[in-house]
């Protein structure tokens, strides 16, 4: 053993703050029927660059803000981006959050979504309204996986792991900033199940 004294630094993590909303059975009581009015009547706008499937609401901003259904959900969002936004001492007094959009995603049995990020934003998010037992989990991608040699890792740790899953439940919100990579494992939910999720995006 040495007789050298050494300190191990951790600069510039990665922050995620999963959110438990308090009064999520009313919340998502209310967009139950916003959720099946927007399906009936938006078109899926699942970008043809994509390989994955789902039905996706993506790109058609203010669809959801724009449903009364919604409202309680909004509202949580923009309080709890402003938390977050104080965990990361963004100078919202300087320049506010500017809630720009959220978006319905509809996973059936195999569907996924590949790896992304919120381009032009500052903090992006997600809601489930409903993860039911199958449900793909959300992957947090390492913002090294690019970069790194790979080399052989006797075991995964905080300091080479290539991605963390984070398990969707009902009512359960994430929040991450925007250059965040991640992507969603296929569901595999059973007897015509869906996970239910509403993302969000919000900039400065
Ligand atoms: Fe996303």
């Amino acid at each position: 053993m040495s007789d050298n004294k050494g300190d191990t630094l951790l600069y510039f993590p990665t922050v995620v703050r999963e959110v438990k909303i308090a009064n999520a059975a009313e919340i998502n009581s209310q967009i139950e029927a916003g959720i099946d009015k927007i399906r009936e009547t938006e078109p899926n706008t699942l970008p043809e660059a994509w390989s994955c499937e789902l039905y996706t609401t993506i790109g058609a901003p203010g669809t959801l803000k724009d449903h009364e259904e919604f409202k309680p959900l909004c509202d949580v969002i923009v309080e709890e981006a402003n938390a977050f936004a104080g965990i990361l001492d963004l100078d919202v007094k300087f320049r506010p959050l500017i809630f720009t959009e959220c978006w319905l995603n509809i996973y059936g049995e195999g569907h996924a979504q590949e790896v992304h990020t919120h381009a032009n934003c500052v903090i992006s998010g997600i809601y489930y309204a409903k993860a039911p037992e199958g449900s793909g989990d959300l992957l947090i991608h390492s913002p090294y996986n690019d970069t790194m040699l790979d080399p052989p890792h006797a075991r995964v740790n905080g300091f080479n792991m290539k991605m963390i899953p984070i398990k969707p439940e009902e009512g359960k919100m994430i929040l991450f900033r925007s250059y965040v990579k991640h992507s969603v494992k296929p569901s595999k939910c059973k007897d015509g199940e869906e996970r239910i999720s509403i993302a969000f995006n919000l900039t400065m």
